[in-house]
């Protein structure tokens, strides 16, 4: 395990979905560590507030960037705003779930989801991931999810977005590691955020603390490449490797019907 310092980690982090939940909760943890932080978001209050926050508590810089990851330009907007930044940390936090039958929703909808959960990481991860590998030090942790682990219906999209997510950072950990470079993947269950309003969604009974699912999230970089905070979700995720998939696609239909307000 690397510990979280400007000297392992470079001056700057930069952290998407900063304004709520897991996001926030980073961006806290990350200038407590005494590196600067760069938020990403659209809402913009809630950005402010967190930037005082952090400039209250801690002895970093804070940017802010109000950027919707859904429109066209957006991560070129983020690459433009962190030019001569020495950034060796990034969060993919950015995230959110589609509720609804795939072929019923908007595909506007759809492509959107694509955008924010997909292409966003995708392209800060290459962009980043080059300016790391050339100071062979670095980190990139991607917001996963349980949900990575099996396909359900009603979040078709979602789910297969959160193992894109799994799968690009578990590749990249490996192609990076002998550069210095860390990735994880952070494959939480249930989370108290602002996720369940945007989704539709209630949390589940034994729901994380996004604090939690943060700070567990730094710890294990550098220590593994995937990580599943709580052991209820554990054996969840164990539990995938015994069942057929089309099982798994059942359960986790029921799972997410369950989750549904
Ligand atoms: N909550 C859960 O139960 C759970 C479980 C497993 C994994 N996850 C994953 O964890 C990550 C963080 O979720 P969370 O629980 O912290 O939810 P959250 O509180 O709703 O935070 C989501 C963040 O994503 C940002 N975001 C959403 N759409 C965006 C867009 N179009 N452009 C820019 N930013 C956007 C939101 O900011 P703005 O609205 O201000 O733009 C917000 O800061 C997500 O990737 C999610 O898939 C969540």
């Amino acid at each position: 395990m690397k510990k979280i310092t400007q000297e392992n980690y470079e001056e700057w982090a930069v952290v998407t979905g900063a304004s709520s939940g897991v996001g926030r909760e980073m961006a806290l943890e990350i200038a407590s560590k005494g590196i600067s932080v760069v938020l990403l978001a659209r809402r913009q209050e809630l950005l402010d507030v967190l930037a005082e926050e952090i400039a209250q508590k801690h002895q970093v810089e804070c940017k802010i960037l109000v950027v919707d990851f859904s429109k066209d330009g957006s991560t070129q907007k983020v690459i433009e705003a962190t030019q001569g930044l020495e950034v060796g940390l990034l969060v993919n936090s950015a995230g959110y779930a589609l509720t609804g039958e795939f072929s019923e929703n908007r595909l506007e909808d759809e492509v959107a989801l694509l955008d924010v959960n997909v292409k966003t990481p995708l392209i800060l991860s290459h962009y980043f991931s080059r300016q790391m590998k050339a100071r062979q030090k670095g980190g990139i942790i991607f917001l996963s999810s349980l949900m990575a682990f099996g396909a359900a219906k009603n979040w078709v999209s979602y789910n297969a977005s959160k193992s894109h997510n799994l799968l690009l950072a578990e590749g990249l950990g490996e192609e990076l590691r002998s550069y210095g470079v860390n990735v994880i993947a952070l494959t939480p269950g249930s989370i108290k955020s602002g996720f369940g309003q945007r989704s539709q969604t209630k949390a589940m009974f034994g729901a994380l603390h996004p604090k939690r699912v943060a700070r567990c999230g730094l710890w294990m970089l550098g220590c593994k490449r995937t990580h599943t905070a709580g052991m209820m979700n554990k054996i969840i995720v164990f539990s995938t490797r015994l069942t057929p998939r089309f099982l798994n696609t059942k359960i986790f239909s029921l799972v997410v019907r369950g989750l549904q307000k």
